[in-house]
């Protein structure tokens, strides 16, 4: 498959990794330009590419930036993706210790993966968000092992979350249905299922557990 990846940092970076050893077709963009990105590209077989480039013919996007970063990403960023393409959010907002207040997540009590769709013009599918990134790499399991972790994904698009669910599956991990976008504050940092290491139960019952409270840690 085609896949964009938008962010080439912790989780960018071993979403590259991880995609190109399943034999994936993956570009990716970081800020400073694909002239950067010449040592991962030789590592992984993927191609460095400007982000104004990363989403072409893909059929799924990854957006892997920090949540600050998000208004500054390209307008028509999305231009000349496959139709019908999954974009997927890993983003956290951390207020204090990197993004800045944003008055929108705040006051409006948009979840954070809300507030990126309105950024970036196109629906989003959350998921990774609350997944160590180095998880991705060494935490991966056949399907059916005991020792398989689930990760939580949330999205209106249904189709589009079948598809990053499956890819999902394919990376080593189940998946639990976490609902709609509006769900996903139960996915978000300082819910119980934040960084959890756990199976598909125990990812649903801790988002179960979850408060739509937003602690002080997490306010600007
Ligand atoms: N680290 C984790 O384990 C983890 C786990 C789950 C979710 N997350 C969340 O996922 C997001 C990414 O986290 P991370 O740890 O991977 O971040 P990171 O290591 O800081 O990497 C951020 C990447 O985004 C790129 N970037 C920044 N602004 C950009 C722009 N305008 N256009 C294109 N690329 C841009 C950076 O490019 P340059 O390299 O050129 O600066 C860098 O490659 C964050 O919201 C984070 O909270 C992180």
């Amino acid at each position: 498959m085609k896949i964009g990846i938008i962010g080439a940092g912790n989780i960018g970076g071993n979403l590259t990794r991880r995609l190109t050893s399943l034999g994936h077709d993956v570009s990716v963009a970081n800020s400073r330009g694909p002239q950067t990105l010449t040592e991962l590209a030789e590592e992984t077989g993927a191609t460095a590419v400007r982000v104004e480039d990363a989403a072409r013919g893909a059929e799924i996007v990854v957006v892997t930036v920090p949540v600050k970063a998000v208004p500054n990403l390209p307008s028509g960023l999305l231009d000349g993706a496959a139709e019908g393409v999954a974009v997927v959010d890993t983003g956290n907002y951390y207020p204090k210790q990197r993004d800045g207040r944003i008055d929108a997540i705040e006051d409006e009590g948009l979840t954070e993966s809300r507030w990126t769709e309105r950024q970036i013009g196109h629906a989003v599918i959350k998921a990774f968000n609350g997944t160590f990134a180095q998880d991705l790499l060494d935490r991966a399991r056949p399907e059916g092992s005991t020792d398989r972790m689930a990760l939580p994904v949330a999205g209106d698009d249904q189709a589009a979350k079948r598809k990053v669910m499956a890819l999902i599956g394919e990376m080593g991990f189940d998946t639990v249905d976490a609902g709609g976008l509006d769900d996903s504050w139960r996915q978000q940092p300082g819910t119980p299922v934040y960084g959890l290491r756990a199976d598909s139960k125990g990812v649903t019952e801790a988002l179960a557990a979850a408060a739509p409270e937003r602690g002080p840690e997490f306010r600007g």
